[in-house]
């Protein structure tokens, strides 16, 4: 009866559920995205409490509150370096950064004052939802309990990463499901396969015995309380919203509780300020677009890699619009320069012919949508896999940002801004993006109300989440079976043996 009121109210709109959002991935993008859904379900009419460690402009809409972790990226900054994770730069590398900035982020955050001001709500305050970013670190899960378990949808502005999926027990194939961070296809050679095997199982079991456990110890510490097993802790999710779509990632099996709302970040377009207008309003030839996202910072490049880049621009006819973070002596006139772009609004312009960029999965989704072809310098975690899918779709050019001469900068954007193979690509790729009934953003609010409606949606779980590894694989019934086989080869021999001695054939004079 409850929720026949509850699905009527919110039918009717007039339900307004108080939802606790935590996303705790130290990574300005991340928040970027999930503050999308969050603002769309405070337009729906709830009130969204997010817990991150982002800094939002106070009153920035009412129910929207935001509680920071604060000064995070300046601990950060003195304790991570991303400069450090690109130069070592291999697979196994990338993975262990991964697990090492989830710890890193686990222990600052329960000293946080940010923590401790969620963690003071009223002992009996409740929440309708908890909407959690399991991208990364998890060790927050104690909130989960502290409000007296309601419904979790969890969350991530990623791919289904090997250590997700394994959790919600969806298929996994190493076989062609390339590991994000290496640089295979979703067809893979003998070695490949092989390699990429051993990167997924890795990465899995490094979540499950060393990360996970190690959280939920200080996590124990932290919250003061007797928290349940982590791993446990997945079987009461309601569902999980992923961010990738089939127009642009390999197509996968997913189990119904997990549901694709890949680009949910990219909005309608806004108008340019004045001096972006201008810029755009005097490129005659177009404007190529330079970014490198939030994480990676333009200190990243040396003083002769910068002179370079800014030789080959000053040799194009186009406009290049470069979002970099500090200010650049003997810029050339069409070369415009800032700290912070709006990227979805400049792609999303028509005079926009070319994206440079790292390729993670955020660019790349908006960059696919408003079906501007890339040059991409991928450095780290996903971005090489995206790149080698983008090339394997002939929408990109990859750029290796450890030879930046002046024949390979030009070259890549030329072929890019020349060839029409890329636009043409791009555009067939964007119009499948497109083409959807409901936008991703819509997808997930309807997600996150049935929820809040009917409560865990069940008659969506597998089995397979109450059972073992090795039950869900029949690795059991393969033993058994094995077992059988060897046991009739046994018999059948004995029989063998034992006719052999009872009826030996006579021997037959020929003669
Ligand atoms: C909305 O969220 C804020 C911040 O968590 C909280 O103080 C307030 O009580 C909530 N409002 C309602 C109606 O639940
Ligand atoms: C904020 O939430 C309250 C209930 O929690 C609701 O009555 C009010 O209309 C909401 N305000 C806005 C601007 O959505
Ligand atoms: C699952 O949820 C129930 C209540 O809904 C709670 O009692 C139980 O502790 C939760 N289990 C885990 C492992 O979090």
């Amino acid at each position: 009866m409850i929720q026949i009121v509850y699905m009527f109210l919110v039918l009717h709109g007039v339900y307004s559920a108080n939802i606790l959002y935590i996303a705790p991935l130290g990574s300005p993008s991340h928040y970027l995205w999930n503050k999308v859904l969050a603002l769309e379900l405070v337009a729906t009419g709830h009130n969204v409490t997010m817990l991150t460690h982002d800094y939002e402009k106070k009153d920035v809409l009412t129910n929207y509150t935001v509680i920071t972790i604060e000064d995070f990226y300046e601990h950060t900054s003195k304790h991570f370096y991303i400069e450090d994770v690109i130069l070592k730069g291999n697979t196994i590398q990338n993975i262990l950064d991964l697990h090492d900035y989830a710890k890193l982020t686990c222990d600052y955050d329960f000293q946080s004052a940010g923590f401790q001001k969620l963690l003071n709500y009223p002992q009996d305050f409740k929440f309708d939802l908890i909407i959690f970013d399991i991208t990364g670190p998890i060790c927050l899960y104690g909130f989960i309990s502290r409000f007296h378990n309601p419904p979790v949808i969890a969350i991530t502005a990623f791919t289904l990463s090997p250590h997700l999926s394994y959790l919600f027990t969806n298929p996994l194939y190493t076989s062609y499901m390339p590991h994000f961070a290496t640089t295979y296809s979703n067809k893979m050679t003998f070695l490949e396969r092989t390699l990429n095997f051993i990167y997924t199982y890795f990465d899995i079991v490094l979540a499950m015995y060393i990360s996970f456990p190690y959280q939920h110890q200080t996590a124990i510490v932290a919250f003061n309380a007797p928290l349940p097993d982590f791993v446990e802790t997945h079987k009461n999710f309601s569902l999980f919203l992923i961010n990738t779509d089939f127009a642009m990632d390999y197509p996968t099996p997913l189990l119904p509780n997990i549901i694709p709302v890949g680009g949910l970040q990219i909005q309608p377009l806004k108008p340019l300020s004045q001096d972006l207008e201008n810029v755009f309003n005097h490129a005659e030839h177009g404007v190529i677009f330079f970014s490198l996202g939030t994480n990676i910072n333009s200190k990243i490049f040396t003083d002769e890699d910068i002179n370079t880049f800014l030789n080959v621009f000053s040799k194009l006819q186009e406009v290049v619009v470069w979002k970099f973070n500090d200010s650049l002596q003997n810029v050339p006139k069409n070369v415009f320069i800032s700290k912070w772009l709006p990227q979805n609004d400049i792609l999303g312009h028509p005079k926009t012919k070319l994206f440079i960029t790292h390729c993670g999965r955020l660019s790349t989704q908006e960059a696919i949508y408003h079906a501007v072809p890339m040059v991409g310098i991928p450095y780290f975690i996903d971005q090489n896999e995206n790149m080698a899918r983008l090339i394997n779709k002939g929408v990109a050019v990859y750029l290796n940002n450890k030879h930046f001469t002046f024949g390979n900068i030009h070259g890549a954007i030329t072929e890019v801004l020349r060839n029409p193979k890329y636009k043409y690509n791009i555009k067939k790729m964007s119009e499948k993006f497109k083409n959807y009934i409901n936008s991703p953003l819509d997808r997930a609010v309807f997600w996150v109300e049935h929820v809040l409606a009917y409560g865990a949606p069940d008659y969506l779980n597998a089995p397979s989440r109450d059972m073992k590894f090795y039950k869900i694989n029949n690795v059991d019934v393969f033993l058994f079976l094995l077992l059988c086989l060897l046991l009739l080869c046994y018999i059948f021999y004995c029989v063998l043996q034992i006719s052999k001695i009872f009826f030996k054939q006579p021997k037959i004079k020929t003669n």
